[in-house]
């Protein structure tokens, strides 16, 4: 049962498009202060919080305190409060099972047991919110009803389940040219290879280095007769430029943001001095849109949408008065309160909160002030491009995900997780962010593989990988001056051609459970207390994860382990794929297993009565036959497996066409039955 309680004037965010009428009693579970704008929950010693997304620690929130605040956070680090989304959806679960969701654009801090232990504080900006109650059977009940109220996700295009080889920057035609001739070369598979910022004109969106992609459409045709898809980025400030089409047109229309007395607000991101267009004004966000056609018409089928929390290097008027200050302190012997000043004001010019209360946004022909709506960015940047794509484009898949994000946008575009780095700790930290953005209906994630900044490691690269060919976005991507990354670097590529082909086999299944996850409202990935929730080592478990129907993984995440401790809540197959092809399957009991896993194997888990399909395999997703299957199966005695798999030619957008959906049934001798 969903409820919603409705506090004071609230900005509509569209999260969710059939609001149910408020209701007016009391709010259940939560008290509710409005003096101190405050919902208290108190928490028994056994509560388990879960969801709010994308967000640093375990997959139990409890014992930190986060911020809806989407940042340009590059450091995911366990004490940040924020990354770049919010998503403020949370079931609690224990003494009472019942989810919340606060509809609010604006900052929101929930404090789940920082302050005290037993409290769960949610502190909002202002007294303008919608709060949702959901209670049910189960803590999933709960979650399906959430992603029920809130809309079908986005469905990617099938080679968007590809590998894709991404770095910051791929400078030119001949060197994306070598990128794939490698891999061809070595049989690593490959479908897509992404374009960051240096394929621009001066990072002007929707523009091309003319010098570097002279011949853009024909590159663009010559890659996919090659099967690979090239994905550029779009960044959400407008360089500010005489004679720049974009810039000119959005100024003389008014489509960005301004300031206070109506000039426009000119914040520097990567092109310097640039503009953010008003993404919550219905004209201007359709204008934006419509930009994304330069580069449909010249064939690109897939789109990442950047820097849009929006992330801001300076504003034009805040440095001013930085450097104002800063000459202050020329000739002057700094003590240490002094020195440190000094660098704060430095570093005070990124990202200053204070700047995102400089700029006004025209909703419908109110003027807002962006802090009061600063969560809402980049949705609708991504939903710009979203709406935009069904006009343009109205039969075909497009791909496209976005860095920032709220919930609703999940209806338009998937999200990768963003800045991370090549540490150990980010494999495990990837792993728990997929059931909370899951919750959140973004189905289409996945981390920057191998790890964004910071130089990698041959280890981690294919560790982090034997997660990443689970993740539905399954991306290689690594920041200006680290080092190199891509699987031809290193020297194991019997090692790195086994995992990434793997991906290629598991194909049937991930496809089919990811499309079922979207026409379902289900989640993907689940951590193990949802499914075993009476099982208390299965709720202990925070670096296990079952994904779809009948499989779990548990996957190595520190460097020099020869193996790990995985726990069964129940009998499972346990199934060993090494590099030399063969494929090894034990049956385990329930408890706590050693599991060896040496580099370059990958060992995946089946429950009971259970099969998973798999293909032959591919070099890229149009060669893989999801037709011809083999099975991987547990069936006890007497019992049989059902599997319901979804097939479609994965770019039309039928997808509820019943005849995408067949039965399989293997029985304990192994028959199968079609
Ligand atoms: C941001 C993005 C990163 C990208 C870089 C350059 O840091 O998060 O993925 O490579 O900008 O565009």
């Amino acid at each position: 049962m969903i409820s919603r309680f409705s506090y004071g004037h609230v900005i509509e965010t569209e999260a969710i498009l059939q609001k149910p009428a408020a209701e007016n009693g009391a709010l259940p579970f939560l008290t509710v202060d409005e003096a101190s704008l405050s919902l208290t929950y108190s928490m028994d010693d056994n509560d388990k919080v879960y969801g709010l997304g994308e967000n640093v620690r375990g997959i139990n929130k409890r014992g930190w305190i986060y911020q809806s605040k989407c940042s340009d956070e590059a450091q995911h680090l366990e004490d940040r409060r924020s990354l770049y989304g919010a998503h403020n959806f949370f079931v609690v679960s224990g003494k009472e099972t019942f989810g919340i969701f606060v509809d609010y654009p604006g900052i929101l801090t929930f404090d789940i047991g920082y302050t005290r232990y037993s409290e769960l504080k949610i502190t909002a900006s202002d007294w303008n919110l919608d709060v949702y109650v959901i209670t049910g059977s189960d803590v999933k009940d709960i979650i399906h009803q959430f992603r029920q109220l809130i809309g079908r996700s986005f469905v990617v295009p099938k080679w968007a389940f590809g590998y894709g080889q991404s770095r910051w920057s791929y400078m030119s035609e001949d060197e994306i040219r070598e990128v794939v001739r490698k891999h061809r070369e070595l049989q690593i598979p490959l479908d897509s290879v992404y374009l960051d910022i240096d394929y621009m004109d001066r990072y002007k969106d929707f523009t091309l280095n003319n010098e570097t992609f002279p011949d853009f459409a024909d590159f663009n045709q010559e890659m996919k007769e090659d099967h690979i898809h090239l994905v550029p980025i779009i960044d959400a400030g407008v360089k500010q430029e005489e004679g720049y089409p974009v810039y000119e047109e959005g100024l003389k229309k008014g489509y960005f943001c301004t300031k206070e007395d109506g000039s426009p607000f000119v914040a520097a991101v990567w092109p310097g001095k640039a503009l953010f267009p008003d993404m919550l004004n219905k004209e201007a966000r359709d204008w934006f849109g419509e930009q994304y056609k330069f580069l449909l018409d010249q064939g690109v089928e897939g789109f990442w949408n950047d820097m849009n929390e929006p992330a801001i290097f300076y504003t034009e008027d805040r440095l001013k008065e930085v450097l104002d200050k800063i000459d202050d302190y020329k000739d002057r012997n700094l003590d240490m309160n002094e020195f440190g000043e000094m660098t704060a004001l430095v570093g005070s010019l990124s990202n200053n909160t204070k700047d995102y209360t400089r700029f006004y946004h025209n909703i419908q022909g109110e003027k807002v002030s962006h802090d009061r709506v600063h969560n809402l960015f980049g949705y609708n940047m991504t939903r710009a491009a979203g709406e935009a794509f069904e006009r343009l484009e109205p039969d075909k898949r497009i791909l496209m995900f976005s860095r920032s994000s709220y919930i609703g946008m999940h209806r338009y575009g998937g999200i990768w997780m963003g800045d991370n780095k090549s540490w150990w700790s980010h494999i495990l930290l990837n792993l728990h962010m997929l059931p909370s953005l899951n919750m959140c209906g973004f189905l289409y994630t996945g981390a920057d593989l191998g790890g964004f900044g910071a130089d990698t490691t041959e280890d981690l690269m294919l560790r982090w990988l034997a997660l990443g060919i689970f993740t539905p976005l399954m991306r290689n991507h690594s920041a200006l001056g680290t080092r190199r990354q891509e699987a031809y670097q290193f020297e194991n590529m019997d090692g790195f051609r086994h995992i990434i082909g793997l991906r290629y086999r598991l194909l049937p299944y991930l496809y089919s459970e990811y499309m079922k996850a979207v026409l379902n409202d289900e989640m993907m990935f689940r951590p193990l207390a949802f499914d075993y929730p009476d099982d208390r080592h299965a709720k202990a478990v925070e670096d296990q994860l079952l994904l779809g129907d009948g499989m779990m993984i548990a996957p190595v995440y520190e460097q020099n382990a020869d193996g790990r401790y995985v726990y069964l809540p129940e009998s499972m197959k346990q199934v060993r794929f090494s590099a030399d092809g063969t494929v090894e399957e034990t049956i385990l009991p329930a408890g706590h297993h050693f599991v060896e896993i040496p580099l370059t194997d990958v060992v995946l888990f089946i429950r009971p009565n259970h099969l998973i399909p798999l293909s032959k395999g591919g070099q890229c997703v149009d060669e893989v036959d999801f037709e011809a299957l083999t099975f991987l199966s547990y069936v006890t005695e007497g019992n049989e497996a059902v599997y319901t798999y979804y097939h479609d030619d994965g770019y039309e957008k039928d997808y509820e066409n019943p005849a995408h959906l067949s039965e399989i049934r293997i029985s304990s001798n192994g028959t199968v039955t079609k």
